[in-house]
């Protein structure tokens, strides 16, 4: 399993890193199997498996349960779990005791908080033993107002950007999600930074990928974002599966000889 440390090597090594999202014990399993560096439990399970329409609703006991699966599905992979809505703004004590709890609760290896907004957060959770990933630029919770679109487009935002990054690095974070921002300002602030940042949406001139599960097999996936390239199809793959199994059902085809118990217990 990857450790804390090994990210910033990696970086300084120009190994890219892979990481894809899990939600559940068999997309952990296969993400284990995959040979994933890392497994991001994040709040997207809102929409990958809740069914809401965005991220805002995730409750912590919904990460807690996800989360956990997810260890059990991939017991030799580092896991990062989302910090979810409304759990870290309030106030910086109660928000580094949920961080520390979810650490905690999930046997995760990192935990991660959107925006620059939770800057003492983040350092009082690294000082207290909880690796912490940072994420900036399109930040799913902040929907509300930012609208899914690509983020910092301008000079002033991008500025901004650089100076939050440089931010959550000094706070002790070790890897930044970049999500939705234009490719040069991803490339600028990789090469500002010595944690190595992690893109979606950022282009390639990133230390890392990292894609919902859901997306990369479109699975219960309908329409996907422009940054997404799908490697598999699980929608039509299950949906012909299915359609098989009923149309075998309703022609009495199955069950069959090799799916049925044959032993007697009924005399003639
Ligand atoms: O919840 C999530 O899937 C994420 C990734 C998009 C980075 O935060
Ligand atoms: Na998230």
């Amino acid at each position: 399993m990857k450790a804390t440390s090994d990210w910033k090597q990696m970086k300084k090594e120009g190994e890219k890193i892979t990481m894809v999202t899990a939600y559940d014990y068999p997309s952990a399993k296969q993400s284990e199997s995959a040979g994933m560096d890392t497994l991001l439990v994040g709040d997207s399970l809102g929409m990958t498996v809740l069914g809401y329409d965005s991220t805002v609703q995730v409750t912590m006991d919904d990460m807690i349960h996800h989360a956990k699966a997810v260890r059990r599905g991939a017991p030799d992979t580092y896991i990062v779990v989302d910090m979810p809505f409304g759990t870290y703004h309030a106030n910086v004590d109660d928000s580094v005791r949920n961080v520390l709890d979810l650490y905690q609760a999930t046997d995760a290896n990192a935990i991660k908080l959107e925006g620059a907004g939770g800057i003492d957060i983040i350092r009082r959770a690294v000082q207290a033993g909880v690796p912490v990933v940072a994420h900036l630029g399109l930040t799913p919770q902040s929907v509300g107002v930012t609208g899914f679109k690509m983020q910092a487009s301008d000079e002033a935002a991008a500025m901004q950007l650089i100076q939050d990054a440089k931010a959550v690095e000094a706070a002790g974070a070790s890897m930044l999600v970049l999500e939705a921002i234009p490719s040069d300002l991803a490339e600028k602030v990789t090469s500002v930074l010595e944690i190595p940042t992690i893109g979606i949406g950022a282009g390639v001139n990133v230390d890392g990928q990292v894609l919902v599960y859901h997306d990369v097999l479109q699975y219960g996936t309908e329409r996907l974002p422009k940054f997404v390239r799908p490697y598999a199809d699980f929608n039509t793959a299950g949906v012909q599966g299915l359609s098989s199994y009923a149309a075998a059902v309703k022609a009495g085809e199955f069950p069959d000889e090799a799916t049925t118990y044959k032993r007697k217990v009924f005399e003639e």
